[in-house]
């Protein structure tokens, strides 16, 4: 090793790349690695496999010899099905402003690269999935946290206090609606504000509304949703909205999602997406089509699920003394606090190794979290309760 020179020794990434967060989710998975026993709550996916009237036609994508690149934007049939379905939902939008992306991850980076230069200030509303507060930092801006309060009719937003963030000069505002991990969905008066503020001083909103169809407010509707800037804004302002087919149409594993963008936006994502992915793979785009079509059976089914099973949890965890948890109004998961908790991180790697459940710590989505666990409520109840009796057997020691 001594003939390389220093610089070739130096093989670290840049600096704001190491300074990123390693996941504290995974931290907690790792000390359970290796244990069967352990019931696992920590990751945000959906419990049932992709219906087989979607895998059937990525299936028959693959065997019709649809093997190539499609344009960077995505195919037509699918831009087309998007479109109908965001009109039919919130306003019309033309498919000409739909990019098709690889998963709703892509989907915010993308829009994070096209927006945000090095020393940009850009606010989010937390406690938060890191990953988006995380992508902001790989393009070198500055992060601005806007903490969400927790009482006990749940989380609620100070929207003067969010207002008051946003300096003329701020590049962006982030928020995630229903949110990961509190479940808080903005109300449609917030929004009307935030807008205004955000149009008076030039800032772009970028909504990610990945769990709008997870909204329980209105169960049991035809095409219930939670309320979207989509709804408000005109074609031309600064908004982008970043969807994805992972939670609603129970595709993770595909990589699948969507921006809908201002028309001046989309020449620069579509150079973004050449030189990101350049293109979703052909058959995932197909069973997409098919999903976003046909799959509104799918939607309400997985809406109620969740409901019953959100239903259920929060009326176990209150139960247990100790344990302050309030009803989630959309998402899939419960963000309770646990009386005596200090380190998330810590107590939740306890609840690994001795009581074999796996929760993901609250610190992992924000200084705002701490105290706090996360549990993903997307799983059947026998599952459930038997998270819950090992908790409480926990907490009882
Ligand atoms: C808030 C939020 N946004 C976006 C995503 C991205 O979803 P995907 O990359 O699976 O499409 C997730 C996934 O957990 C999420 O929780």
């Amino acid at each position: 090793m001594n003939d390389v020179s220093p610089i070739a020794r130096d093989l670290h990434a840049r600096a704001a790349v190491r300074a990123l967060v390693a996941s504290e989710i995974r931290e907690v998975a790792n000390a359970g690695l290796g244990d069967p026993d352990i019931l696992a709550f920590w990751f945000g996916e959906p419990d049932e496999v992709t219906p087989a009237y979607i895998r059937d036609a990525a299936v028959a994508s693959i065997n019709a010899g649809e093997t190539f690149y499609t344009q960077n934007f995505g195919i037509p049939e699918l831009r087309d099905a998007i479109a109908t379905y965001v009109s039919r939902l919130h306003r019309p939008i033309a498919s000409s402003k739909v990019a098709v992306t690889a998963s709703g991850m892509s989907a915010l980076m993308l829009t994070i690269e096209a927006l945000v230069e090095p020393g940009d200030r850009v606010v989010c509303v937390t406690p938060l999935w890191p990953n988006l507060t995380e992508i902001p930092k790989i393009l070198g801006a500055d992060v601005v946290r806007v903490a969400l309060e927790f009482g006990r009719t749940g989380w609620t937003l100070d929207v003067e206090r969010l207002l008051s963030a946003l300096t003329p000069g701020t590049r962006a505002v982030m928020i995630n609606s229903p949110n990961n991990p509190t479940g808080w969905t903005i109300p449609r008066e917030a929004q009307q504000t935030i807008l205004e503020h955000c149009r008076r001083h030039g800032i772009w909103i970028v909504a990610d509304d990945v769990y709008e169809r997870l909204y329980y407010a209105t169960a049991g509707k035809d095409m219930t949703c939670a309320p979207s800037f989509l709804d408000l804004a005109d074609p031309d302002e600064r908004l982008v909205s970043v969807n994805s087919f992972s939670k609603a149409w129970l595709m993770t594993g595909w990589r699948l999602g969507w921006i809908a963008a201002p028309p001046a936006l989309m020449p620069d994502l579509g150079k973004l997406i050449e030189y990101n992915t350049s293109c979703s793979p052909v058959f995932v785009q197909r069973a997409g089509v098919v999903a976003i079509r046909d799959g509104e059976p799918t939607v309400l089914h997985t809406l109620e699920r969740f409901r019953a099973a959100r239903d259920f949890l929060v009326a176990e965890l209150s139960r247990i003394e100790g344990v302050h948890a309030a009803l989630p109004s959309g998402a899939m998961y419960v963000f309770f606090r646990v009386d005596g908790v200090t380190d998330s991180l810590a107590f939740c790697k306890r609840l690994v190794r001795e009581a074999q459940l796996g929760l993901a710590p609250g610190s992992a989505f924000g200084p705002e979290g701490q105290g706090f666990v996360r549990w993903c409520f997307a799983a059947g109840q026998d599952r459930l309760a038997e998270g819950v009796r090992r908790l409480e057997a926990f907490l009882d020691r």
